[in-house]
């Protein structure tokens, strides 16, 4: 058997990703402790996995101890700001606990300011479709990063703004719970100027900051490529889905399926790309589908599927969308913010994170310029709508006793992050199953 180890440059960020509500537990004060307690999800955040409560820190050792160099979490805008007119020091005080907590254990901080979770206040004034949106998130963002600075230079202004409008205004599955895809691109636009005020404001107050948002890209394939419906609605979805904002950001023109936005304040404010990567979608034309354009979408029959059926296992993926973004933005580098999967017995999750490592590995060997990975996610937490159906962390989190189970994929993970890269020992231990497709013989 050969023995050989793809290796990763100097210096690269190994970590997990996290987000406030997912975590903290107890976050009362925003649009989704709401959404739950009107029964919108599969049960509710709860404490989640208590890091309001302190558990931060247990986490945080986890961490460090099993060789992450980085992590990347949320702060709770409705914590630090729980009315328009006030500020929660003591809040803000936790959060830089937490900042030289990493610090401590000489780890990278990447801080999102927003993920998908807003202040009450600010959904009783009409969240991001109101364009005042955009006053306050500037008045909060130069706030806490006023205050977090001494800790943080990489910033992700905004989480995923697609899937916040794609959920909430689309699918109806995230609050507000509309359906109405024309308000979704008004939406999006507000992210877009949301973002480039944030951009600029942090810049101000920290000239050497690395400031980005972070994208969930999805690769798309017509189910039949010589049906030219299927390429069509393949087409809407895509652009819908992936492009909006991206488009924004590379030219100052936000292309959505409805028309373009002229937004030009927003073209370069980016330092880094991060990328959230899952699967890919496939795309067919569906009669039986008015209401989503008569179009449907899922996965290859055969294809490699997690524990829910959520996510398609398909590597290859996150090469196309490196490769994607390498050619929207030029020269800009990129960050995985976001890659995992739900798999509560850890059956797939260490052949899903080697493969897509090993997708990662190829891409870096191209010199596309991929500066880190962040597996989502360091532990069990609340997912959404889903709830507690699905389990994407490296620990597994028992609800009633907050006690933390280590699964296999823990020990991987730490070889990888120690190695700075993946060796055939460790593919032959953790995955054997996929050994011929990562070391072809
Ligand atoms: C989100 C996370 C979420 C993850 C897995 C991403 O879309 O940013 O908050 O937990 O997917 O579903």
């Amino acid at each position: 058997m050969p023995q050989a180890t793809y290796h990763f440059p100097k210096g690269f960020l190994w970590g997990t990703a996290t987000a406030s509500h997912q975590v903290e537990g107890g976050n009362t004060n925003n649009n989704w402790w709401k959404w739950e307690q009107d029964g919108h999800t599969d049960g509710t955040s709860g404490l989640a996995a208590d890091w309001w409560g302190g558990r931060w820190r247990e986490d945080f050792d986890r961490a460090a101890e099993t060789g992450q160099n980085a992590h990347r979490f949320s702060v709770e805008w409705s914590r630090i700001q729980p009315t328009p007119d006030t500020w929660d020091e003591e809040a803000i005080e936790k959060y830089r606990a937490m900042l030289r907590g990493l610090k401590e254990r000489n780890m990278t901080a990447l801080v999102s300011l927003h993920h998908f979770s807003d202040p009450l206040w600010v959904s009783e004034r009409g969240g991001w479709e109101n364009e005042d949106i955009v006053p306050f998130f500037d008045k909060y963002v130069r706030k806490i990063v006023d205050a977090l600075k001494e800790y943080v230079s990489l910033w992700c202004t905004i989480n995923e703004p697609n899937v916040y409008v794609m959920s909430g205004y689309v699918a109806g599955a995230f609050p507000p719970g509309k359906k109405d895809f024309k308000l979704s691109m008004r939406v999006l636009g507000n992210m877009v100027r949301g973002h480039v005020a944030a951009y600029r404001a942090i810049h101000e107050l920290q000239p050497e900051a690395r400031v980005g948002y972070a994208l969930h890209y999805r690769p798309m394939v017509p189910r039949t490529n010589w049906s030219p419906l299927d390429r069509l609605m393949r087409n809407i979805r895509y652009n819908g889905l992936n492009m909006g904002f991206p488009s924004a950001i590379s030219t100052g023109v936000m292309k959505t399926p409805l028309g373009n936005q002229n937004i030009p304040e927003a073209k370069g404010t980016q330092d880094y790309f991060g990328l959230n990567y899952y699967s890919v979608d496939t795309v067919w034309f569906d009669i039986t589908k008015p209401d989503e354009l008569f179009s449907n979408s899922g996965y290859p029959k055969d294809a490699d599927m997690s524990a829910n059926k959520f996510i398609a296992n398909i590597p290859e993926g996150i090469f196309t969308s490196i490769k994607w973004a390498e050619r929207l933005y030029p020269h800009t580098p990129i960050i995985i913010t976001e890659n995992g999967v739900e798999d509560s017995d850890d059956h797939m999750r260490p052949r899903y994170m080697v493969q897509h490592l090993h997708q990662i590995w190829r891409a870096v060997n191209f010199n596309w310029p991929v500066k880190g990975y962040f597996h989502w996610s360091l532990v069990d937490n609340f997912e959404w709508e889903r709830g507690w159906t699905q389990r994407f962390g490296l620990w597994g989190l028992d609800l009633d006793t907050q006690k933390r189970i280590r699964r296999p994929s823990v020990d991987l993970y730490a070889e990888i992050c120690k190695e700075n890269g993946i060796s055939s020992e460790m593919v032959q231990k953790y995955c054997p199953e996929v050994f011929d497709k990562i070391f072809p013989s």
